[in-house]
């Protein structure tokens, strides 16, 4: 099964004309309030349901309950993830690839789905991980200096290391500084520059002739850490497979990747993919770092999580009081109980308020509560564990080593 590359934006068409939602790596808008019609989505960039036999087989392999955000759908899609488990029960090992664009000093609680997955993935399989931090990327894309997106890698690895990553088996790096330190890295880089063509990154991308150069080479730094050979200090001489985990903004990256492997000597990535969280005002767009408004930061105090929510949470609720009560709420745009689908992992208390704000027992103002309430200590213990991540915890997941397994004795 191949994904080749589009040459021309009609294939994966981001036009404004067609009814398609809007969904590359810089923007998410979907034509509905109930946000991006995954169904489209899944069947025009090519990939795959997660279904109720992948997920048992995870488990089976993995001998762990599958995570919530797995069984819940909001990790939906993949890409050889069966070829990947095929290999799994050969006996052989693979490495997990995610990343961060640090584009301001603080991530915001929708940044924390893709790793939360990670990190159960990392634990289910034991097997390590390298998170690449695209300072590079937002230097480019946004008016941010070198320096201050340098700055921003280190602040925001210190809120990924605070969930609980085990530095003997995970290696973070920012692109601005390890590409002078590993010359592996800019080779591979190069290597896959060399396959891809200007029309191509333009039809992947929507890239046009006024892009400043750096963006149009980018796709390649982001692809480079797909390639075992990218870490020699990890990996040695091994061509190990990779699983990676995002949202499903990253794809288009990652379709590219999977297109060059071959020539490169390697299998193709496999990925799992998330929807997103959707932006304080609705589901239309997602939660973003850029607008302060359409997100929780992990650095907001009780009080600004209150007025935030109290605020702009979009309410699936009726206009008046009776016709809550008589009608019901929509809870499919409603972005308070869209956040407890995310962050309440009690199943049968999620239940419980679905069905009792669908049928209109529970009031808009209700449900904004229950959202505060579960926000709050999640984003003040992430607070409590991101205080102990001091520079030198942070200096040693930065420095380029050997993680705490064999990869020699790998087959491949
Ligand atoms: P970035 O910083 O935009 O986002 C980091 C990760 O979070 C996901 N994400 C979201 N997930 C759910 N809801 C949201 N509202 C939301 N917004 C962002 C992204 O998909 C991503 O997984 N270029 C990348 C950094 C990167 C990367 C990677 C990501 C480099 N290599 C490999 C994933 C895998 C970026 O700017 O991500």
């Amino acid at each position: 099964m191949g994904d080749k590359l589009p040459v021309t934006d009609k294939q994966i068409s981001n036009s404004p004309e067609d009814d398609n939602d809007i969904v590359d790596p810089w923007t998410v808008i979907s034509k509905s309030d109930a946000g991006v019609d995954y169904d489209k989505l899944i069947k025009r960039f090519g990939c795959t349901y997660i279904d109720s036999e992948l997920i048992e087989r995870i488990e089976r392999i993995s001998k762990t309950p599958i995570h919530p955000l797995i069984k819940r759908g909001i990790f939906f899609s993949h890409r050889d993830l069966h070829a990947l488990l095929n290999m799994v029960e050969a006996g052989k090992k693979f490495y997990l690839y995610t990343g961060r664009g640090p584009s301001s000093d603080s991530m915001h609680v929708g940044h924390l789905i893709p790793f939360i997955v990670t990190k159960w993935l990392q634990e289910a399989f034991d097997v390590p991980l390298v998170i690449q931090m695209t300072d590079d990327e937002k230097t480019l894309w946004k008016n941010l200096s070198v320096e201050e997106t340098m700055k921003m890698a280190r602040e925001n690895a210190k809120d990924i290391i605070a969930l609980g990553f085990d530095v003997n088996k995970t290696f973070i790096f920012s692109n601005l500084d390890y590409m002078g330190r590993c010359a592996a890295f800019y080779q591979n880089v190069i290597r896959i520059q060399k396959c891809v063509t200007f029309n191509q990154v333009k039809g992947i991308f929507g890239f046009c002739d006024s892009d400043v150069i750096g963006k149009i080479s980018f796709p390649a730094i982001q692809a480079a850490p797909a390639f075992s050979s990218t870490f020699p200090f990890i990996f040695g001489a091994d061509k190990v497979p990779v699983l990676i985990p995002c949202a499903i903004d990253q794809d288009p990256y990652f379709r590219m990747t999977r297109d060059v492997s071959p020539r490169l000597g390697f299998i193709k990535p496999a990925l799992i993919h998330s929807c997103f969280f959707p932006a304080l005002q609705g589901a239309k767009t997602k939660m973003s770092a850029s607008d302060v408004n359409s997100a929780v930061f992990l650095t907001d105090t009780p009080k600004q999580i209150k007025t935030k929510i109290n605020k702009y949470a979009f309410s699936g609720g009726r206009s008046t009081l009776e016709e809550h009560r008589k009608y019901g709420g929509n809870i499919d745009v409603d972005v308070s109980y869209q956040l407890l689908r995310f962050f309440l992992y009690d199943d049968e208390k999620l239940e419980s308020i679905k069905t009792a704000y669908a049928n209109g027992e529970l009031l808009s103002g209700e449900m904004k509560k229950i959202a505060v309430e579960t926000l709050q200590p999640i984003v003040a213990d992430h607070q409590t564990k991101r205080k102990e991540v001091t520079d030198e915890i942070l200096n040693q997941f930065m420095t380029p080593r050997k993680l705490n397994y064999d990869f020699q004795t790998v087959i491949y």
